[in-house]
């Protein structure tokens, strides 16, 4: 596995694959890579011959710096993580300048689907995700990528701005990977406390029984009080906790086709997302 950290060797590595007819598989990340990052690269088995992954931490997508400071960052450790896999050419990994040099002034836009859920708190956040993938999607040269239904609403936003900017991509969902007690794997997760962890797990469950609830009938808002009430006890600080319809993500007051529910919550500074399928 090569590891490349400039745009123009990268540019004529991709070349030379197009020309020698390969096709090209991409799984962007921010690095501290876990089971759910190699869930992307694998769900690019038989997709493509030529697999990149991207580790950019990127700061426009972070309204606060503390977040951006402590965001886990090991780059060894996550070339190695990959190597190991057997599956990736390229760890393409540019820094800011080479990311947004001197000037660098553009942003994309994804309208209705940035100003809520994880966009209501954090202004920018979207536009800085759709940016920094767009750019990822054109200097990789993907024909594919992956991303992962733990980031539901990014999810929805990439493959809208694909749809919008004409981009020849193709975008693979793939199921959030959990650990065993059923928390969605995070790179967040590492700077929990035992015991935060441990209250972490309650998330997933309560998640599980308001989906439960919903499914036998319960009216949703009923449901929802609940399920926040429940979190509160069990020391969250809840964000939002929200149903809504799987593609445009509009609040449903009842389980639609699609429909999943969507949680934020904080365990002291630690921000915890997850969602699930209610029908
Ligand atoms: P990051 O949080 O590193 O996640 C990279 C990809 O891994 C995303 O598509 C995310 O949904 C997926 N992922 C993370 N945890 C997962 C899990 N438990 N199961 C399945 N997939 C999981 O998301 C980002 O980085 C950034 O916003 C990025 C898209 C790279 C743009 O900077």
């Amino acid at each position: 596995m090569r590891i490349i950290r400039s745009r123009t060797e990268l540019a004529t590595l991709v070349a030379q694959w197009r020309n020698a007819g390969q096709t090209i598989g991409v799984v962007p990340t921010m690095g501290s890579l876990h089971n759910g990052h190699l869930a992307l690269v694998n769900a690019l088995d038989g997709q493509a011959t030529r697999r990149i992954v991207t580790l950019f931490v990127n700061p426009i997508q972070f309204n606060n710096a503390d977040d951006f400071a402590l965001y886990p960052r090991g780059l060894e450790a996550d070339a190695t993580l990959l190597d190991n896999t057997g599956k990736v050419d390229v760890l393409y990994a540019p820094d800011a300048a080479e990311m947004y040099p001197q000037g660098f002034a553009t942003r994309i836009m994804v309208a209705g689907l940035d100003g809520m859920l994880c966009g209501a708190d954090r202004p920018g956040h979207f536009d800085g995700v759709a940016t920094v993938v767009t750019k990822l999607l054109l200097q990789t040269g993907a024909d594919v990528a992956a991303f992962g239904e733990k980031d539901y609403q990014q999810l929805c936003l990439i493959r809208r701005l694909v749809q919008d900017l004409d981009l020849p991509v193709r975008i693979t969902p793939v199921p959030t990977v959990r650990e065993a007690d059923g928390l969605a794997l995070s790179s967040r997760n590492r700077r929990l406390t035992p015991q935060q962890r441990q209250q972490a797990t309650y998330l997933p469950e309560a998640l599980k029984t308001c989906m439960a609830d919903i499914q036998h009938g319960k009216p949703v808002s009923a449901c929802l009080h609940a399920c926040r009430e429940n979190l509160k006890t069990h020391g969250f600080d809840v964000h939002y906790l929200d149903l809504r319809t799987g593609d445009t993500l509009r609040e449903t007051p009842v389980p639609v086709a699609g429909a999943r529910l969507f949680v934020a919550a904080s365990l002291g500074d630690i921000r915890l997302i997850d969602n699930m399928a209610v029908a």
